[in-house]
């Protein structure tokens, strides 16, 4: 376990018993809750009065979502002892690292802490992802116009609920740090919630949010050096997959007769929703919360190679799939350009 203890107060104490004045996000045990949001949602639910298959491709993906169930209580090894403020994930993955920020860090005490928050700043965005997945699925069941959607759509449901499981079991026990979710992801995610358009759900959701999921789950399976959170991901990145692939599936050939108006709302929430995820990397809450120079972090993290190659990299599933579905137009194209992510068009997205 790591040296800080917990001060349910809000404060946190280290070894020597020194009282910081650093506030915490919500840990584990406190009795403090987020105030609940609520949204309000309208979308047309759709009713079908056939049931038999007419979908192959669907069919055959719920057939396999079916087969490829699993418990995140006893498939996972949660008896993996995890100390958080080890090297879980390598220093470089940290926006901040090599800087003069960097560099001015206590690599004994500030170090570790840094590492805890940002392994909990980013595996409780992916928690508060994962929660906004669930019930976009949800309303997916309801919205979608065919039997076989539904189907299919009820199965990733039982997948969202596992992920929320999981994610949520590691920070709890293993972390014992939650963070909030950031405000980009927030945007993105109330967007895609409220959104009326049965197609926007499932772009916004299984071609954007998911997409980017599985690029920064397979970084994160790539490179974690602890085995609990490695499983973890590992095999959530199957259930992934097979979400990615029903967006691709379901959409396909729909924006081939799309009016000029209604194909440029879809561009423009493909550019802005690309902005919002790749600033929600940005971790502007840890260096607030470590009160780490804002500003300076900021700029490292919007500057630093390493994080320009990261965050490209988060987007290597999303431009192929939405080049797939016809949607890499002049517009979506110039915008791809400016987030320096246009180089993917042509990567297999594997889905
Ligand atoms: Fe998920
Ligand atoms: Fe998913």
């Amino acid at each position: 376990m790591s040296a800080a203890s917990l001060d349910l107060a809000g404060g946190a104490a280290d070894a020597s018993g020194e009282t910081r004045s650093i506030p915490e996000p919500r840990r584990s045990g406190t009795q403090i809750k987020q105030p609940a949001s609520t949204l309000e949602v309208a979308y047309e639910a759709c009713l079908v009065d056939s049931y038999a298959p007419e979908r192959a491709d669907l069919r055959g993906l719920y057939e396999k979502a079916k087969e490829a169930q699993w418990n995140a209580k006893s498939a996972l090894p949660w008896e993996t002892d995890v100390d958080p403020e080890a090297e879980n994930m390598p220093n470089q993955l940290i926006p901040i690292f090599g800087s003069s920020v960097w560099d001015r860090l206590d690599k004994k005490t500030e170090l570790p802490r840094l590492r805890r928050h940002a392994t909990s700043y980013l595996l409780s965005n992916f928690l508060h992802g994962e929660q906004g997945a669930l019930m976009a699925t949800a309303q997916i069941v309801s919205a979608a116009p065919s039997a076989d959607a539904k189907l299919y759509a009820a199965t990733q449901v039982m997948d969202e609920a596992r992920h929320v499981e999981a994610y949520d079991r590691y920070l709890r026990e293993k972390v014992e740090m939650v963070y909030p979710v950031s405000p980009y992801l927030k945007t993105l995610l109330d967007e895609i919630l409220t959104e009326r358009r049965w197609d926007m759900k499932y772009l916004g959701m299984q071609i954007l949010v998911e997409g980017l999921a599985l690029a920064a789950f397979g970084l994160l399976s790539q490179t974690a050096n602890e085995p609990l959170v490695k499983e973890i991901v590992r095999m959530i990145m199957i259930d992934e997959a097979r979400h990615v692939a029903f967006g691709v599936m379901t959409l396909r050939g729909a924006y081939d007769d799309m009016t000029e108006g209604e194909l440029r709302d879809r561009e423009d929430f493909i550019v802005e929703s690309s902005r919002l995820m790749r600033d929600r990397f940005l971790m502007q809450e840890v260096w607030e919360n470590l009160d780490l120079p804002v500003e300076e972090c900021l700029e490292v993290t919007k500057t630093s190679p390493i994080m320009l190659t990261f965050q490209s990299l988060l987007f290597s599933k999303i431009v192929p799939n939405v080049k797939r579905l016809g949607l890499l137009t002049p517009r979506v194209r110039k915008g791809f350009e400016e987030l320096r992510v246009i180089q993917y068009e042509t990567w297999d997205a594997s889905a």
